[in-house]
């Protein structure tokens, strides 16, 4: 069985060479980590757009077909014009079902066109799919941005099985319904073999989508994965909480260069907590809401002033969507009142940095770290909660988590779990995290990095093939027990 993955971006991108050509580099993201010996073993292929439009790169293909820039597994690229990427990648996907499925309606701007350029881009990526498939090969589609292919490749003959993961929450009843093209949306979601959730709240969420929506559709329960009939279809719809690759993280922030980065991070903040954030610039993220829960913690606790310090990192992203940028300057606005209440000589409350931090730097930020602060408003998994377990590998530091965080249904249990809009309610978390004893983080923080361990990239995969590929979900798969749901308490 070959398998091919479709994901709106690559998994490398296309820069401007030195010498004015063009040369590939991998991107960021750890689900090519653990599809590449899958992908190199069976001769598998990664179909997806290179992020720069036809206009930016005009030889995408020619690039990556150049032997220099083999990477032990054909990379196929979907070229995107200016108004597609505006219409189908900043407007239906970034603009509709980026807000909605993350329940902000009020965000979403509803344009016919957008829907167009939706599936007429599904179909583009449909079409070079089925030009590179046979009916054994295994097609596993990845994300909001390409829901609509399954039935584009299936009107186009293909029989290959189909799988899909959704990255993203999905929403609850009430906010799908909102969307104009909802019934067009759900069926065609119906038409995949095997469709994956974050978490058993969105598969709930998408089960009473299809008992609302979909007349004659009958759910069967079978643990795991469960299966939903309608007509001559039997979909398989299954929870996969996607991970990290713990070992790989673990193993940078043992490196030495790692740990003294970490020191003289400690250094810098003598006698001082340091809480980290590390969100890309989203309105979902709760950055705000996390500053002004900060700004709240140094009024009620006044022995903390002085004695904790915020890292607040944002990784750019989107800025050509008008809400982003707006997000940012409403961030950099309480950035800077909140160093203006509060700073004092020698010590600075919050050290913000606009811009990513390498593969070298973070593990050494979440080393340094007494807390991470993790507060989204609504997240499908987010993976910085479970690379900051993963990294420590000293047992030390504590988690406040979002209750509303993917991640929130697996780390319950050691991390102090929040309601991101309590702005009262996470300073007071953050001020207990800042002061929890050493014995208490490490038990705490062993239990943390147990659940991500047990259940890191790796065996997402696997759950996640297994569950595409078994013949019988009776004895679907022998160790995969349920994944949680959050408890509210
Ligand atoms: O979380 C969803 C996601 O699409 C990720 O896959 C991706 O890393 C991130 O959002 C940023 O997305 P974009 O491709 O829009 O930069």
């Amino acid at each position: 069985m070959r398998i091919v993955v479709v994901s709106n971006r690559l998994p490398f991108v296309i820069v401007p060479a030195p010498d004015g050509g063009w040369v590939v580099e991998p991107g960021s993201g750890g689900l090519v980590t653990a599809l590449r010996p899958v992908l190199e073993n069976r001769h598998g292929c990664w179909i997806g757009w290179t992020g720069a439009t036809n206009e930016e790169v005009p030889r995408a293909g020619e690039i990556l077909a150049n032997p220099e820039n083999r990477f032990g597994f054909e990379l196929v690229p979907v070229t995107l014009t200016a108004s597609e990427r505006d219409d189908f990648y900043f407007g239906f996907s970034n603009e509709i079902l980026w807000p909605l499925f993350h329940d902000q309606p009020s965000v979403c701007r509803f344009e016919p066109r957008f829907w167009l350029a939706y599936e007429a881009v599904n179909r583009m990526f449909a079409e070079t799919t089925a030009a590179r498939v046979g009916p054994d090969d295994f097609i596993w589609v990845h994300d909001y941005h390409l829901m609509a292919m399954a039935g584009k490749l299936r009107a186009m003959g293909v029989r290959s099985r189909i799988a899909f993961f959704l990255h993203i929450p999905f929403p609850p009843l009430d906010m799908f319904v909102k969307l104009p093209w909802r019934f067009h949306l759900l069926r065609a979601l119906i038409e995949y073999d095997l469709i994956g959730f974050q978490t058993a709240r969105d598969r709930r969420n998408f089960f009473q989508c299809v008992r609302a929506l979909l007349r004659g559709a009958r759910i069967l329960s079978q643990g795991p994965v469960a299966t939903v009939h309608l007509h001559d279809r039997h979909i398989r719809v299954g929870v996969f909480p996607i991970s990290i690759d713990f070992s790989e993280f673990a193993r940078r922030a043992s490196e030495e260069q790692a740990m003294a980065k970490a020191r003289n991070l400690r250094a810098d903040e003598p006698d001082r907590k340091i809480v980290l954030g590390v969100d890309r610039l989203d309105y979902t993220k709760g950055i705000p809401e996390k500053l002004n829960a900060f700004r709240s913690m140094l009024r009620r606790f006044p022995d903390l002033k002085g004695r904790v310090t915020l890292i607040q990192v944002v990784v750019p992203s989107r800025e050509e969507i008008p809400g982003y940028l707006e997000q940012k300057t409403t961030i950099e606005r309480l950035v800077s009142e909140i160093n203006g209440e509060f700073t004092r000589s020698g010590w600075v409350p919050i050290h913000y940095i606009y811009r990513g931090l390498d593969a070298m730097r973070l593990p050494a930020y979440y080393l340094a770290a007494d807390v991470a602060l993790v507060t989204p408003l609504k997240d499908g998994m987010n993976l910085v909660a479970k690379e900051y377990c993963a990294c420590r590998v000293d047992e030390q530091g504590s988690l406040v988590l979002s209750e509303f965080a993917g991640a929130a249904a697996q780390l319950q249990h050691g991390a102090f779990l929040v309601n991101p809009f309590d702005v009262e309610g996470v300073a007071g978390a953050l001020g207990r995290a800042c002061q929890l004893p050493s014995e208490e983080q490490r038990s705490r923080m062993r239990r943390l990095r147990k659940a991500v361990r047990d259940y890191d990239i790796y065996r997402w995969m696997d759950a996640f093939l297994e569950a595409a590929i078994a013949k019988d979900l009776s004895d679907f798969p022998k160790n995969h027990e349920a994944i949680p749901e959050v408890v509210f308490s």
